[in-house]
């Protein structure tokens, strides 16, 4: 595993982060989706057994029990020896001292006295606006004197003009940002990156993947892929391109299965830091720009959308709305869009009202996007 100092924070992180978004899932008795817990704990031990030092939960994962697992998995010793983030839910932040009393159940949750990291969730410009006049920074100051926090930050959904006005608001410790060889001109972008390195403040990377959406590319993508002189597979050139910059000190994965957590294990062995020549960054790019040619619609599957009050199954609808374009095969679209209206997960329910829209990090416009699908491929009368 490879280390880098955490800025001035005095302690290595681990270039690889536990991402607890993405843990694996088995169904209930009651028919719910819900972590298989024995999995993601043995999962997570043993990242850590293997030298990953950096944890990052937050309120709303997994429906609330990402925090309760993530603390299982820290018992027996190993919360010593990783450092623990989650975050603030400030959608559900309407008066000052709802800040506190959502951390003081964060803690209750993850079964700790004290947070490595507390995270603004999520920030962009109206949820900053709403936090800067219900008086965060007070909050921020408070949950550290009293020793609930050790250091603090944010994640951040938004564009690069904001991620800069957000930075230069306050002192913080780290901010935690969407950064892949796709996204280097979306959200901070790749300036913003160097930004925050210009003020010394370290940057934790998530999406590296985007989702996992590198990792799994179309045939003629993996073609071009396949001829980096690294010998990589589409993950790790992925991991190679966010390990290359210096101002990222970790970077987190949301493994899914053991199999995965093998392989980033393998792959942060050898992701140095500058790691990538010119040329290699003129490889990534075309492969950027073969992606880009490939992608309908830039849907993450993060499930901030989720649940939509009538029921349509966003994330699932554009991936496979993805698939059918990348492959260039309607039909596709059209025999497995029929699951969804089985189980009235289609489109056609939409009422337009927004409420997906106003939370998807990626601005996506999804109402239209829906409409055009169901123009395609709907199944109602
Ligand atoms: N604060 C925020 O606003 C926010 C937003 C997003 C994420 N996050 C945090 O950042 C973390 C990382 O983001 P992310 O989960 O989107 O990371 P990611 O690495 O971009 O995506 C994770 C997915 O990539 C796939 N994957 C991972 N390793 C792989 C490998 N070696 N080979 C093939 N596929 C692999 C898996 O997808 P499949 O299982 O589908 O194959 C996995 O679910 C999250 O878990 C969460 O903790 C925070
Ligand atoms: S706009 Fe449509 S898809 Fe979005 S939340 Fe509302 S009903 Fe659901
Ligand atoms: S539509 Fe937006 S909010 Fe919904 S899953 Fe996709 S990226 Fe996330």
């Amino acid at each position: 595993m490879l280390y880098v100092p955490f800025g001035k924070l005095g302690f290595n992180v681990s270039r690889l982060g536990f991402g607890t978004m993405r843990l694996p899932t088995v169904q209930s008795d009651e028919g719910a989706v819900v972590i298989d817990r024995q999995q993601a704990i043995a999962m997570i031990r043993h990242a850590i057994d293997q030298g990953v030092n950096y944890v990052d939960t937050a309120y709303g994962y997994h429906n609330g029990e990402s925090e309760i697992v993530t603390g299982l998995a820290l018992k027996n010793g190993y919360r010593e020896r990783a450092k623990l983030a989650t975050k603030l839910p400030q959608w559900l932040v309407r008066e000052h001292k709802d800040m506190d009393r959502l951390l003081d159940e964060q803690l209750k949750k993850l079964d700790v006295p004290y947070l490595d990291f507390y995270l603004l969730h999520a920030l962009n410009r109206d949820a900053f606006e709403r936090l800067k006049n219900l008086d965060y920074q007070s909050f921020l100051k408070r949950c550290i004197k009293d020793g609930r926090v050790r250091h603090v930050g944010f994640s951040f959904h938004d564009d690069a003009v904001t991620f800069r006005d957000i930075l230069d608001n306050y002192a913080w410790e780290m901010a935690q940002i969407q950064f892949n060889y796709l996204d280097d001109r979306a959200q901070a972008t790749l300036d913003g990156l160097l930004y925050a390195g210009e003020k010394g403040i370290p940057v934790v990377v998530m999406e590296p993947l985007r989702g996992g959406a590198l990792a799994n590319p179309p045939k003629e993508i993996a073609e071009r892929i396949s001829q980096n002189r690294f010998g990589a597979s589409p993950a790790e050139l992925a991991f190679r391109y966010v390990s290359h910059f210096s101002q990222v000190v970790t970077i987190l994965s949301g493994m899914s299965s053991p199999e995965q957590v093998e392989d980033n294990l393998r792959i942060f062995e050898d992701v140095p830091v500058g790691g990538l020549s010119a040329e290699d960054l003129q490889f990534v790019s075309s492969v950027k720009a073969a992606y880009l040619d490939r992608t309908a619609i830039g849907c993450t599957a993060c499930n901030y959308c989720q649940p939509c009050p009538q029921g349509v199954n966003i994330p699932g609808i554009f991936d496979l709305y993805n698939r059918s374009y990348r492959f260039g095969d309607n039909a596709i679209l059209k025999n497995e869009y029929k699951q969804f209206c089985a189980s009235k997960q289609d489109a056609s329910s939409c009422v337009s009202c927004g409420v997906c829209e106003e939370a998807c990090p990626q601005q996506l416009p999804i109402i239209s996007t829906l409409k055009e699908i169901e123009k395609m491929a709907g199944c109602r009368p």
